[in-house]
Order: C-alpha cells, then structure tokens, then sequence
C-alpha cells in the first residue's frame, strides 16, 4: 500500500458487486455489517485475508455509500447504487438478463434498453473508484458477470494498470450468447482485460468463440487480438475457483463444532441417514428437481422418516426478481406436501430453513450430513461441494453431485447425477446410500486429495500469475 496526503492508494484492487460485508438495517433501525452471500466472497475474502488491497464493491443496500473503512486488513471502498439502479443494473441486467443467459435459459431472460443504460453507467462508476485507489501500476481485479464493461472503463481511465477478470459462473454457448442485443460492446467491456480467468476450459472456449463469430477477432488457440490499434492480444484461460481447505478444515476440527454435530444429530432424532442440501434459493441449483426426487423415493417406500431425512437450507436470494420469488414459492408448497404426505409425527422428511448461518453452524452441517445433495441444473463452480469434502476429515458421508457443475469437473469421485433425470438422480441417491462404507471411504479421501491440493490460495496465485505473464502492451499503442 502507498499513500498520499489525499487519499490511500494500493497495489492490488479487487472490484466486484458487492462488498464482503453487506450493510443491513436492523429492525430497530440501526445499521449492521454482516457478511455477504455467495461464493465469490466465500473465496475472496480468504484471498484478500493473505495480502494488503483494496475491494471496491456495493455495500447492499439502496442509497449512498457509506464512507470507506479498513476490514480485516482489507480496504474497503463502497460504490453506491441508487434505487432504480439496484432495480435496472443489479436485479434487471445483471440477474435478469445475463445470469439467465449465462445459465442455459433455465428461466427466460429479457432484454430492457434501459437496463442496459444502467448496467454502462454502474460499471463506468465501479472503474472511477478502481481508478481513484489504484496506484501506479497496480493489478486490479475485476470479478463476475455485473462488471463486464468495467476492464475497458477502467484501461481507458487509467492505462498504467494491469486488468484481469474472472467469471465465476458459466460462460455460455455463442448460440446463446449471441442473443444479447449488446454482444459486441460486453465483449468489447471483456477485451479491455489482460487476462480472462474461467471456471472450465469450455466456458473460455465459448468466450473465444463468441469474439471469432460475433466480432470478427482474430483468435489463435486462448489468445484473442483486439481491434483498438494497440497490437494486444487478450488471453482466455481457464483456472477453476477453490475454497480455503486448510482454514475450513480446521474450523471442522474445533471441538465446539464437534460438539454442534451430536447435537444437530440428536435434535433431529438421530436419524440413520442424514441428507443435506445447502444452496442460495437460485432456479439453477437443481433444489425443485431434488424435492421431486426425494418426494418419489419416500412416496414408493424405498425411504422415509424417521430413518430418513432432508435438511434443506436456502440461503434468501434476490428476493425481488420474479423468478427467485415463484421458485421460493415451489419450494415452500412443494416441501409442504412432502411432510403433509409423508412426514411422521415428530419427524418431518424435511427439515427447510430459509435462513443464513454462521461458519462455524454450517460446517457441523457438513460433517452431520450423511449424503450432501449438489443437484444444479447449472453452476459455475459449486463451492457448496468442495466445503463439504473439506471438512469431512473423518472420510464419513457422500456427495451427490451434478455434472452441470463446474465442481464436476474436479470431483469425478463423487456419485455423479444428472438431475434432469429424476429416475436416475434417484438411483444415485440411493446407490449413495447403499455404497459399503470402506468405499466410501476411498472416494471421500481423493476428493478430499483434489480440494486440498487446489485450495483458493493457488487458485489465486495461479490468477496473477497470470496477470502478470500477460504480454505487455505493444510498443506504440494508446
Ligand atoms: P453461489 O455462489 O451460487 O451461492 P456456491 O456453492 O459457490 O454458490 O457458494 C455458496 C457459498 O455460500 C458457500 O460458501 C456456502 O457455504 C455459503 N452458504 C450457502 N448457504 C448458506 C447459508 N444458509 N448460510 C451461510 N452460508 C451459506
Ligand atoms: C454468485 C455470483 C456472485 C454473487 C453471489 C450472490 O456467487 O457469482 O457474483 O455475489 O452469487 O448473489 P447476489 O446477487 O446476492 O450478490
């Protein structure tokens, strides 16, 4: 960190929507941080705990930010959104035009001019505040899919500083892809970077082959060349998110959460097998295709309670957007049935709490869970799957998990589902269940083997490397 009379300036900048911390307004209408939801702050914040920066982001709530202040080492610079803003920018383009598009059109999504508007004006915003805490030949670090025209803002505002970006989530078909009214300029938004980090291989390939087929770049194997008379040619690559296995695991290991394990067990009747799902309440984690699953293999006898249950937790997500709101609405009548119908007195078959929870609660989840449900129709990453393998330690439990997750990917070992076949999904559950413990035993153990030789620390380090081996801008250019 460098600083001047005025103002404090770093070597490394993160940008992403939302701050690590979410400013929230109390019912006796004090104002509170707590931690924000999902897995891009699961990973950055255990990055950003390892070295000195500054993380540009909104603080959550409609209205002016508030003033910048230093967290766990971290410099924290809140960007304001406006009412309308966070209905245009953040709810309408970013969660209701591309998160649809980026995951296969599991909902519809549409197209607003003047979203769009929003979606230009925020990220100009989100790189004048990069642009004002960058020092001089910094890195700055643009995250996700609501800061794609930040790179070329922020290249234009300051072009001393290197720029990458990685996509957490999927990065789609060109068929789909090129549904956007405003393809060139996101892709023009991308190509301001030096380097583009993806979850898969294939999410940089469809990148790549979106600029060979909707802009007419030059590419040649990762590389695309931009057309801004600079001679720069913008690499694509793919480097698969992580989590902190080694503080996770040790988290799993306190004695407390030991302790937390019995009693989440006893509580629910000790029963003899204990499923768990954990998710965002998102239309792409699979949780309705999971309920229908569960429902069938109690409706025909092969489980039931109390030997059998299902805890579902679903984290509040994105209440306002229509489709966020009919699927809680499924999941919730759907869940009501399933107990009306199958539960027993004093043992419901599932267990939903809409509720966000403490590290500490939810890793004694994980290791009280005997079978971990990762069902999503589609998902950049799944952090979900890779903290659950981290903290069983004891080799216990099993994870059923989705091939449309990028997680998949790493975790082969795991009982591998496609959860748009329910007949299937059900065989794998209960094969899951059935499969004789040293078996287990033996899956648990590589996937455990897998995270933790790929934790976040190297999936950072592997990010700047990166970064920093991107070519140089040619001799000459802007
Ligand atoms: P996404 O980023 O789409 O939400 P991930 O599985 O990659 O999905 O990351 C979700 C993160 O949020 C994980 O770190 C998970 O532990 C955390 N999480 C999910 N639900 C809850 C909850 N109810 N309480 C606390 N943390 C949660
Ligand atoms: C996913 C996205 C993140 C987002 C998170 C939570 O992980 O990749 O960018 O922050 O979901 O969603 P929210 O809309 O609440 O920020």
């Amino acid at each position: 960190m460098s600083s001047t009379p005025e103002r404090k300036t770093f070597d490394l900048v993160i940008a992403a929507n939302r701050l690590p911390v979410d400013q929230v307004v109390t019912d006796s209408g004090e104002a509170e941080w707590r931690r924000s939801p999902g897995g891009l702050v699961t990973a950055m914040d255990s990055v950003m705990r390892d070295q000195p920066g500054a993380w540009v982001g909104w603080a959550g709530e409609p209205g002016e930010p508030p003033a910048r202040f230093d967290q766990g080492g971290v410099h924290l610079v809140p960007v304001g959104l406006s009412e309308d803003e966070v209905h245009l920018y953040y709810e309408g383009f970013s969660n209701g035009t591309l998160w649809p598009i980026y995951h296969d059109v599991i909902v519809a999504a549409a197209f607003h001019r003047d979203w769009w508007a929003a979606y230009q004006r925020v990220n100009l915003r989100f790189a004048q505040a990069v642009a004002d805490v960058a020092a001089p030949g910094a890195r700055v670090w643009v995250q996700d899919y609501q800061l794609q025209l930040a790179p070329a803002y922020v290249r234009a505002l300051r072009p001393d500083v290197r720029i990458g970006w990685f996509n957490h989530i999927p990065f789609p078909p060109v068929e789909l892809f090129a549904q956007l009214p405003w393809r060139g300029q996101l892709l023009d938004g991308l190509l301001g970077a030096d380097f583009l980090g993806f979850q898969r291989q294939a999410d940089a390939q469809n990148f790549v082959r979106a600029c060979r087929q909707l802009i007419h770049a030059e590419t040649r194997g990762g590389t695309v060349a931009v057309h801004d008379g600079s001679g720069r040619r913008v690499r694509a690559a793919a480097i698969p998110i992580s989590i902190d296995f080694k503080g996770l695991e040790a988290l799993a290991r306190q004695p407390s959460v030991t302790a937390r394990v019995a009693e989440i067990r006893e509580s629910l009747g000790n029963p003899k097998v204990l499923m768990l799902g954990v998710d965002r309440l998102d239309y792409t984690k699979g949780i309705r295709h999971r309920l229908k699953a569960y429902q069938e293999l109690l409706a025909e006898g092969q489980l039931g309670p109390p030997d059998v249950t299902l805890v579902q937790v679903a984290t509040p997500s994105r209440e306002r957007v229509a489709a966020y709101r009919q699927l809680r609405e499924d999941v919730e009548q759907r869940v009501g049935r399933i107990n009306g119908d199958l539960g027993v007195m004093g043992f419901p078959a599932v267990h939903y709490l809409h509720h966000s929870y403490p590290r500490e609660e939810m890793a004694a989840l994980f290791r009280a869970a005997d079978i971990m449900l990762v069902t999503p129709l589609r998902d950049g990453m799944n952090l979900v799957a890779k903290e659950y393998v981290t903290c069983r330690f004891d080799l216990g439990g099993a994870l059923v998990l989705s091939e449309f997750t990028g997680a998949w990917h790493e975790l082969h070992q795991a009982f591998a589902c496609n959860p748009h076949d329910i007949e299937g999904l059900k065989q794998t559950i209960l094969r899951a269940i059935n499969t004789p413990a040293p078996d287990k035993r033996r899956i648990m153990r590589a996937l455990r083997r897998r995270v933790a030789d790929h934790d976040v620390q190297r999936w950072a380090s592997r990010f700047l490397a990166a970064l920093d081996a991107a070519p140089a801008r040619a001799e000459g250019g802007p």
